[in-house]
């Protein structure tokens, strides 16, 4: 995975419980690269779960909790970068995650490893977001489009249909007055 997931979750870390925390928590998750990370480099996407299982200890919370809520800040830091090629509306920001926004990825880092985010819409407020990804981040996929919704302002149900424990998941959103 590209390092800027890593130095973003690091951040998010040391934003919500100071440095010294994100320091225990990297001692902790004990990763093979030390913990250094630099936004273009790779890392195998274990150091990411060991990490986060870091996190979930330190806290008392739950793995999955955690990726939510920094799938949500995630979301901001990336699209604080890419306002140029946002969509209108967060149904359309996520229709065009897979085919512009990922796409856009791959061809700038050859080496990302991407999920395929496929998106169907079922009339003007229902839209189906299908998960799929050979490593286990649905959770974090449900904090981004979290994420999404809020970056636009927007409020919508989100149903979820657990597929492949959480390396498939199908998440229905259904538009709620704002
Ligand atoms: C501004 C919008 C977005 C940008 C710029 C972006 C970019 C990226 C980048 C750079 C990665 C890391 C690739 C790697 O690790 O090698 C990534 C991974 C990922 N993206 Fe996006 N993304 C965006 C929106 C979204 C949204 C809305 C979703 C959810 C529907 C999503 C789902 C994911 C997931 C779950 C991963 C982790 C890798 C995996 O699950 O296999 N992304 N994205």
């Amino acid at each position: 995975m590209k390092g800027i997931v890593f130095t973003e979750l690091v951040e998010h870390v040391e934003r919500a419980h100071g440095t010294d925390m994100a320091d225990r928590i990297i001692e902790r998750a004990c990763p093979r690269s030390g913990g250094s990370y630099t936004a273009v480099g790779d890392y195998h996407h274990a150091e990411l779960i060991a990490l986060v299982g870091a996190m979930a200890a330190q806290t008392g919370r739950s793995a999955g909790e955690i990726q939510r809520d920094f799938g949500r800040a995630l979301f901001a830091r990336l699209a604080a970068r890419k306002t140029s090629i946002l969509p209108g509306s967060a149904f359309e920001c996520l229709v065009q995650v897979e085919s512009i926004i990922h796409r856009d990825v791959r061809m700038l880092y050859p080496s990302a490893e991407l999920p395929s985010i496929v998106c169907e819409r079922r009339g003007s407020d229902i839209l189906v977001v299908d998960y799929a990804s050979e490593r286990p981040f649905a959770d974090l996929a449900r904090g981004l489009i979290e994420g999404c919704l809020a970056h636009y302002g927007e409020r919508a149900e989100i149903r979820e249909e657990e597929q492949d424990g959480a390396r498939r998941r199908r998440f229905v959103l259904t538009r709620l007055a704002a």
